[in-house]
């Protein structure tokens, strides 16, 4: 599933370019996949140079190398709800960035930052956990290379789903015009199951004009645990590129 088109130094200066933004004292959401590796890596490097930071992580993956990395870690649930310090900032990966749809927002044309793009993750299987994370973050960071942005989504959209609705919801996908897949583990007979006990589908639906129609559609289907559309959550994407780094800045909905 994974397609990582883009250089180590590009995901790496995306990734230190996000962990920049991370300040003494807060709570931060720690993404999954190989380019929010970097932010980790780097959080870790100003944690041993003193920096007081916890992490609240989105997969067993992320809790791993943060652990690795000398970060003080958060559950969720000690992160939020009364009296918890709630999550400043969150730095994440994503499997497709759509830029049209940002520069078609109000601030698009007459000023100001227009709306934020709507994103594709889930290529890791971590989707469900990181929506949770991203989503109680105050800000939340993208960081990515130039191979994952386009005007227009069109990669599969990951959803996670129970094992008893696999075929309930490979129905309702084909019925949205989509064409579900289950996905295999690798280095393993049979599907990948997540780090919830779940199935995921990778679901072709073409170009997706309108993601946040589809996310709802998605979303309103039983036995949908979450699906990999990111609509309206990204405050700021941080694509590295060969030359340094393109910052971009949004409204979140
Ligand atoms: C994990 O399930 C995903 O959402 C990742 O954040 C996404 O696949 C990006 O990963 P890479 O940075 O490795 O491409």
């Amino acid at each position: 599933m994974k397609t990582t088109g883009g250089t180590e130094t590009q995901k790496r200066r995306a990734g230190e370019s996000a962990a920049e933004q991370v300040r003494d004292g807060t709570v931060v959401g720690l993404g999954t996949g190989s380019t929010a590796a970097h932010a980790i890596r780097a959080i870790g490097r100003q944690v041993d140079a003193g920096l007081d930071v916890r992490g609240v992580p989105t997969s067993f993956a992320a809790r791993e190398l943060a652990r690795e990395c000398g970060i003080p870690l958060l559950d969720l649930d000690e992160a939020v709800g009364p009296d918890a310090p709630g999550i400043d900032l969150a730095i994440d990966g994503a499997d497709q960035v759509a830029f049209a749809a940002a520069a078609s927002g109000d601030g698009g044309a007459g000023g100001g930052e227009p709306d934020a793009p709507a994103l594709i993750k889930g290529g890791g299987a971590a989707h469900a956990r990181e929506k949770l994370v991203d989503a109680a973050a105050d800000r939340l960071l993208i960081v990515a290379d130039p191979s994952k942005t386009a005007e227009t989504l069109d990669r599969s959209v990951p959803i996670e789903v129970l094992p008893a609705a696999r075929t309930t919801v490979a129905a309702a996908v084909r019925a949205a015009g989509g064409e579900p897949e289950l996905r295999a583990a690798e280095r393993k007979d049979g599907p990948v199951v997540t780090d919830n006990g779940n199935l995921v589908l990778d679901c072709e639906f073409g170009e997706i004009a309108a993601p946040d129609d589809l996310a709802t559609t998605l979303s309103r289907t039983p036995g949908v645990v979450d699906h990999g559309l990111f609509v309206g959550l990204a405050d700021e994407v941080h694509v590295g590129t060969d030359e340094g780094v393109d910052v971009r800045r949004y409204v979140r909905d």
